[in-house]
């Protein structure tokens, strides 16, 4: 009874705030790039420093010390490559925790049941540069343990964790490589310190120190650094089957970094939205030829459709890349770390507007700088109970209109008007 007068009152805001019309770049469209990281990458090139990462062996993080008696480690910050999982390409690096053995000063003995592998796929990589991965369930570490990470064979992991050599003015205290299959290891050397490893765990708490003041922020800020972005292959038409919409709607900005080329030629790199009606059978139903008119920062332009792209929930993003030489504009790409890239076989001189054949996959994940702004169809007639909990409510559960209004002020609003509507609820 209790959370129907709330989800009425739900219905009767709805009603009032489903006038507004606002855009937002975030809500049913999560899988492309998140705008700050399309800035960044449009405006930052080329890589600065050269990650690398090792193989078939583990090292201890000895940088990290945890300070207090005892405390659980949650997640950890990575700077990593994520590839698209083969049949040859299938292993995933981990993490684990030794123990100082007590009679034998510098060994340190493994803890069961410490080691937690780090899964990542295209589908699920990072829209914002940042991999925080959790980890469920955390990992008990105590004062004095020690973290490793093991990396297993580099060219057959789909996951590779990236260390920076010779960082000037920044020291890392790790381990040499180390058998992968050590239960027991000897911390007694010197520690290696010119290798930033591009890892940071998180606990509850603050219990880590880290003897050169490495922290959360350090490791994703030079994880930016080694990564780089350019053009697409020209002459291609791409679909990217994990960049999806997940709602129905309209698009009514594209956002998209590249290179303008101050040329008076034709041509133009085109963005999509596809349908897919059956097994290699794709309509396009919606596009934008884009071009380098509105400039909105570093490499950074925009674009806004005459009439808004409509598109339903399960449509893909695509892109057609005509010969660079007859183009206004190359769209960028950041090279890896990205969703599937999969495209018609061989030159595409022109957009598809059709495709009936098999696509093939690249063996690269490379992530599109392109983001959207989309209005949000408001569909379904029913208030979800379990939202009147959630903080931000879901934008797909609410309620009949052939009004517009975005996810972002939906969810904002709503937060807003929960507060308000519990303040009621009490009061009365
Ligand atoms: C660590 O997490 C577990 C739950 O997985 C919890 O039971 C335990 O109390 C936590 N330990 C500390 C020290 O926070
Ligand atoms: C990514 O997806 C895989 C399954 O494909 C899952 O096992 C893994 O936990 C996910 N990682 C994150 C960080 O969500
Ligand atoms: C552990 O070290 C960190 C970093 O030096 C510090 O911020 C924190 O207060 C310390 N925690 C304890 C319990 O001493
Ligand atoms: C999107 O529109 C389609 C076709 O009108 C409909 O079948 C589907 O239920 C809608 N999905 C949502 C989430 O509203």
């Amino acid at each position: 009874m209790k959370l129907l007068a709330v989800e009425n009152l739900f219905y009767l805001i709805l009603l009032v705030l489903s006038k507004g019309f606002v855009y937002g770049d975030q809500g049913c469209t999560e899988k492309f790039m998140e705008l700050s990281q399309v800035t960044y990458r449009a405006q930052y090139t080329s890589a600065s420093a050269p990650g690398r990462t090792w193989d078939d062996k583990l090292r201890a993080l000895q940088e990290y010390q945890f300070n207090c008696s005892s405390t659980n480690v949650t997640s950890l910050i990575l700077g990593i490559d994520v590839r698209r999982a083969t049949g040859s390409i299938n292993l995933f690096p981990s993490v684990r925790v030794y123990r100082p053995n007590s009679n034998d000063p510098g060994k340190y003995d493994l803890v069961t049941g410490s080691e937690r592998t780090i899964y990542y796929s295209t589908s699920n990589v990072s829209t914002s540069g940042v991999f925080e991965y959790p980890l469920n369930p955390p990992i008990p570490v105590m004062s004095g343990e020690v973290v490793a990470i093991v990396q297993p064979r580099e060219e057959e992991s789909v996951v590779r964790i990236y260390y920076i050599e010779g960082v000037s003015g920044i020291s890392f205290s790790s381990s040499k490589e180390i058998s992968i299959d050590s239960d027991e290891i000897d911390l007694g050397d010197t520690p290696i310190t010119n290798e930033l490893i591009l890892v940071y765990p998180v606990t509850d708490g603050h219990c880590v120190n880290s003897a050169n003041s490495i922290n959360a922020m350090a490791i994703r800020n030079y994880f930016l650094t080694v990564q780089r972005s350019g053009a697409i292959n020209d002459r291609r038409q791409y679909l990217y089957p994990e960049i999806v919409f997940s709602c129905n709607g309209s698009l009514t900005k594209w956002i998209y970094g590249g290179m303008n080329h101050n040329n008076m030629n034709n041509n133009s790199p085109e963005l999509q939205i596809w349908r897919q009606l059956g097994p290699n059978n794709y309509n396009k139903i919606g596009s934008s030829l884009v071009n380098a008119n509105t400039m909105i920062g570093t490499n950074l332009y925009e674009f806004i459709p005459q009439t808004p792209l409509q598109f339903q929930e399960g449509d893909i993003f695509g892109v057609h890349i005509p010969q660079t030489g007859q183009s206004v504009f190359s769209l960028y790409e950041q090279r890896g770390n990205g969703p599937l890239n999969e495209r018609v076989n061989g030159d595409a001189d022109n957009p598809y507007s059709t495709i009936t054949q098999a696509l093939v996959t690249d063996s690269n994940n490379d992530f599109p700088l392109v983001t959207v702004e989309v209005s949000i169809s408001l569909a379904s007639t029913s208030v979800v109970s379990s939202s009147s909990t959630s903080p931000v409510i879901s934008t797909t559960s609410v309620i009949t209109t052939s009004t517009m209004i975005s996810s972002t002020v939906v969810s904002i609003t709503l937060s807003n008007a929960l507060s308000i509507l519990f303040i009621l609820y009490h009061s009365s």
